[in-house]
């Protein structure tokens, strides 16, 4: 085999850029160097000592083979209890599918709505990975260039103003990835008749919901309860390297997703579900609660401290554990300024690069996934390079 047996499908698929900066970080890490973290898209907290405890009973009572598709059923149960507990919404378990990630329940979401040649609207900047997905199933990401005058989020108009003939949805993230954007119900409900009424579908990516701070997250399903809606472990719950996370959709495009599943993964990891029922439970939902409250100190620091340098961050991220911000006044190569920063002054965050190309040679995005201390570190090392 060589390349020229390589599907074109596979070549066009992009890498995650910031992979390279990730393993040039942990190469200057390995080399004794003390770098500041701040590249990451995961929780640098451990999962709660509830949820590995659960890991390990799950295994001595020899839950270790595959399951059903979709999710054991008691999970199933308990994520559709959580929307009534925590959003005041009434789904059945019939309408959740336990997913391998959001990123499984994203790829299942345009398997059964993608058909050959169709596009999904989505941010630029936004999360690089659904271009990749939809690639994969033949479709393409129809990018809408946003900025801070609508919030880095889509709003009706914009959808309606970029619609084109082969568009067959709209997917959003809110909080958003690289912008922490929430999207307030009213637009969200906006938003919604409009794409029903352009006849397209609507996924919400919501896995950063428990992460916005000062205030809780409504569900696109209080204003649709036809929307296809994205959720994980990975993020607020912590369970990044557990793979595992659920979708809410109608039950009939469940049961048409869960037959997909069966074929392409077989079941979602075992361990992980049986752990993740000590997810909800009051006292890991306390430690969550406290790291979310750190996280709030952070993002406040880190913000605070980025403005004071001149970095323009005009709007306050709402969620998520990231600071989208713009380094116009440092560069207008932000890619190779990240790579500078990283080599001079051992401060590792992604270049904008990595979300599209809107603006994207002037914004970094810094995580504030490593402590208090730390940022204090980077934000030091900001002001000396400043000063170089
Ligand atoms: C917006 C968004 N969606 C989906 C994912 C994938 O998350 P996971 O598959 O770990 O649930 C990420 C990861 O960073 C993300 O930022």
């Amino acid at each position: 085999m060589t390349i020229d047996n390589w599907s074109a499908r596979a070549r066009e698929i992009d890498s995650f850029k910031v992979m390279d900066l990730l393993k040039r970080a942990k190469q200057l890490d390995a080399a004794g160097f003390d770098v500041v973290h701040m590249e990451a898209g995961e929780p640098d907290f451990r999962t709660a000592a509830p949820i590995a405890a659960a890991a390990h009973r799950a295994i001595d009572a020899g839950h270790t083979q595959y399951t059903p598709a979709g999710g054991i059923p008691e999970l199933r149960e308990r994520i559709a209890h959580y929307y009534q507990q925590r959003y005041g919404i009434a789904i059945g378990p019939e309408r959740v599918l336990v997913t391998a990630g959001a990123s499984g329940g994203l790829l299942l979401a345009f398997a059964l709505l993608a058909e050959q040649g169709t596009t999904f609207m989505m941010t630029d900047p936004g999360y690089p990975c659904n271009r990749q997905f939809l690639r994969l199933v033949e479709a393409r990401g129809q990018s809408v260039p946003v900025d801070a005058s609508t919030n880095y989020q889509l709003t009706a108009e914009l959808i309606r103003q970029h619609w084109q003939a082969q568009t067959a949805g709209v997917l959003l993230a809110s909080p958003a990835n690289p912008t922490g954007a929430v999207v307030p119900m009213a637009q969200m409900r906006e938003i919604s008749s409009t794409v029903r009424e352009l006849g397209g579908a609507l996924i919400v990516d919501e896995l950063y919901h428990g992460l916005t701070y000062g205030f809780d997250a409504e569900t696109v399903l209080s204003v649709d309860d036809e929307a296809l809606v994205m959720n994980s472990f990975s993020k607020y719950f912590g369970m990044t390297g557990w793979r595992l996370g659920w979708l809410v959709a109608p039950a009939d495009a469940v049961a048409e997703m869960e037959k997909m599943a069966q074929n392409l993964f077989i079941s979602p990891t075992t361990v992980s579900q049986y752990a993740a029922l000590a997810a909800f439970e009051p006292e890991t939902i306390a430690i969550l609660e406290a790291r979310r409250a750190e996280f709030a100190e952070r993002r406040d620091l880190l913000v605070s401290g980025l403005r004071e340098l001149g970095f323009d961050v005009p709007l306050l991220p709402e969620g998520a554990f990231y600071v989208y911000a713009d380094a116009g006044h440092l560069t207008d190569n932000s890619f190779d300024w990240c790579w500078s920063l990283l080599e001079e002054d051992k401060v590792a965050a992604t270049p904008g690069a990595d979300f599209g190309t809107h603006l994207a040679n002037r914004f970094v995005r810094f995580s504030y996934t490593t402590g208090i201390d730390r940022i204090e570190l980077a934000l030091e090392r900001l002001a000396r390079r400043g000063r170089r």
